[in-house]
């Protein structure tokens, strides 16, 4: 499932964010490319451990905590400290699969990549090109997302940056490893949970709501790994 989730920072926090992130120094994003994606890659990136990497991240992260729709669709266990990318001059990065297994250089932490996100920090009339696109199991989707909100989708997805032929796009990317490894498994008890929140909305004591929310919890039982 692909998911766009809005306002994961307000308009505030992102304006503070990229202040931090454009007096950065940046360097070739190859460095945290693999062999095969090194050579399709081509973009500016933010040393791993950055200062402002690091502060910016730590405000993704805190943000990320408190909403209810990403917990809901990713159901988190552990996520990677955000990276950071800039993409202009037409720079762009050809199609991909993200690695299966990524190891913060920071702090050791290693992660089973379930789940891709991109938060744009520069808005769509900023720049031209720079669709982030991907090919999911519905067919090819472009995404290019206000500035402060957030794309999620699976990992297994092949995927690439469009050319930025003017303006420039600079995003958050990061991955996180979910309790719910089965993206098919993760979908449906998303959309369970959206169904019993739009009940219980309706009618608070509704007498399907205890029965399908007990549903839920078990399904989760039988497919988290913690
Ligand atoms: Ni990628």
């Amino acid at each position: 499932m692909l998911l766009h989730i809005p306002q994961v920072l307000t308009e505030e926090q992102t304006a503070e964010c990229r202040l931090v992130l454009e007096a950065a120094e940046w360097v070739d994003g190859r460095v945290t490319a693999g062999y095969q994606s090194a050579r399709a890659k081509n973009n500016s990136q933010l040393p791993e451990g950055h200062p402002a990497a690091q502060k910016v991240g730590e405000t993704i992260l805190r943000a990320l905590e408190q909403n209810a729709l990403f917990l809901s669709a990713a159901l988190p266990l552990r996520v990677f400290p955000p990276l950071f990318n800039r993409y202009a001059g037409g720079q762009s990065f050809g199609t991909h699969v993200d690695n299966a297994i990524r190891q913060s250089r920071e702090t050791g932490m290693k992660i089973r990549t379930d789940l891709s996100a991109t938060l744009f920090f520069t808005g769509p009339e900023e720049y031209e090109g720079g669709e982030l696109v991907v090919e999911d199991t519905y067919g090819v989707q472009q995404v290019k997302l206000p500035a402060g909100h957030m794309v999620l989708y699976p990992s297994t997805s092949l995927h690439h940056v469009r050319p930025v032929t003017s303006g420039a796009r600079l995003c958050s990317f990061f991955w996180l490893q979910s309790m719910v490894r089965d993206d098919a498994e993760r979908t449906l008890l998303f959309d369970l949970d959206v169904a019993i929140q739009q009940i219980t909305a309706e009618r608070a004591d509704h007498p399907a709501s205890v029965p399908l929310t007990g549903v839920y919890h078990n399904l989760l039982r039988r497919w988290a790994e913690i």
